[in-house]
This record gives structure tokens, sequence and C-alpha cells, in this order.
């Protein structure tokens, strides 16, 4: 019991440690995700197979990759945001809004990126 508590302790003064950025990352995601939960939620899930109006975005990051050949998934999904009707998701009517190119600015826009890159 003792050598377990002590294990324990160890974990805890690392976990400690690397606390700093850790709180930092998670702050940057939480303002993703609220910028995510207030312009997108209504027609995207994040639950893996969960149609609302868009397709589920879970997973998002690792499909972005593979989409379209020779662009990388940052700029499919600010591409995706910005000019929803260039690349239609198969299965999907072109109804995305036009625009979040006025709505968001480049910093939100980063932050939403950043949120979804973390959907893997
Ligand atoms: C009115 C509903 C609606 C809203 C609001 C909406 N989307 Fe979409 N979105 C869609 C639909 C429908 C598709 C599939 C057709 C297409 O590709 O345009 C889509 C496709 C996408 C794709 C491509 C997914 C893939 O697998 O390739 C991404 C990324 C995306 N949306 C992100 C967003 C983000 C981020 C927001 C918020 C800023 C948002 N969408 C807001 C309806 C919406």
């Amino acid at each position: 019991m003792r050598g377990l508590s002590h294990a324990a302790l160890i974990l805890l003064a690392l976990s400690v440690a690397a606390c700093g950025s850790r709180a930092e990352a998670g702050a940057q995601r939480a303002l993703g995700e609220r910028l995510f939960t207030r312009h997108c939620a209504s027609c995207h899930s994040t639950a893996p197979d969960t149609v609302v109006v868009g397709p589920s975005l879970a997973g998002v990051a690792d499909r972005a990759e593979q989409r379209v050949a020779g662009m990388d998934a940052r700029t499919y999904l600010e591409t995706s945001i910005l000019d929803p009707g260039d690349y239609v998701v198969e299965g999907f009517s072109d109804v995305m809004p036009r625009r979040f190119g006025e709505t968001l600015d480049t910093e939100e826009l980063r932050q939403l990126i950043d949120y979804l890159s973390t959907l893997n």
C-alpha cells in the first residue's frame, strides 16, 4: 500500500509539472468548442455516425487529410468553412451557410480549425 501511494505521488508531481501547457491547450480548445457550439452544432454532431443536417464531424481531422489529393487537413477544413460549395460531401446537399467568412474573424477561424483538428 505504501509503495502504491508513493507511485501515486510521483505521478501527481509529474502531472502538476505538465499542467501549465496542458491548461493552456485546454483553454484554447474550449474557445474553439464554444464557437463550434454557437455556429455549427445546429447542423453538425461530434458524436460518431450522427447526422443532424450535415455529416458528423467525429474523426474529421483524419478525414480532412484525405478528402482532396494534395490538400492538407487545415486547408481542407478552412475551405469547407469559408467556401462550403467547393467540396460537397457525397450524399449531402450543398446547404451549409456561406456567411462564415464574414461572421468569423481570423482568430476565431483559427480556434475553430484547431478544435476540429482535435476530432480524430
Ligand atoms: C445549415 C447547416 C450547417 C451549418 C450551420 C454548418 N454546416 Fe458544415 N456542413 C453542412 C452540410 C449539409 C455539409 C455537407 C455538404 C457539404 O460538404 O457542404 C457540411 C459539411 C461540412 C464539412 C465537411 C465535412 C467532411 O467530412 O468533409 C465541414 C468540415 C463542416 N461542414 C464544418 C462546419 C463548421 C466548422 C461549421 C460552423 C462554423 C458548419 N460546418 C456549419 C451543414 C452545415
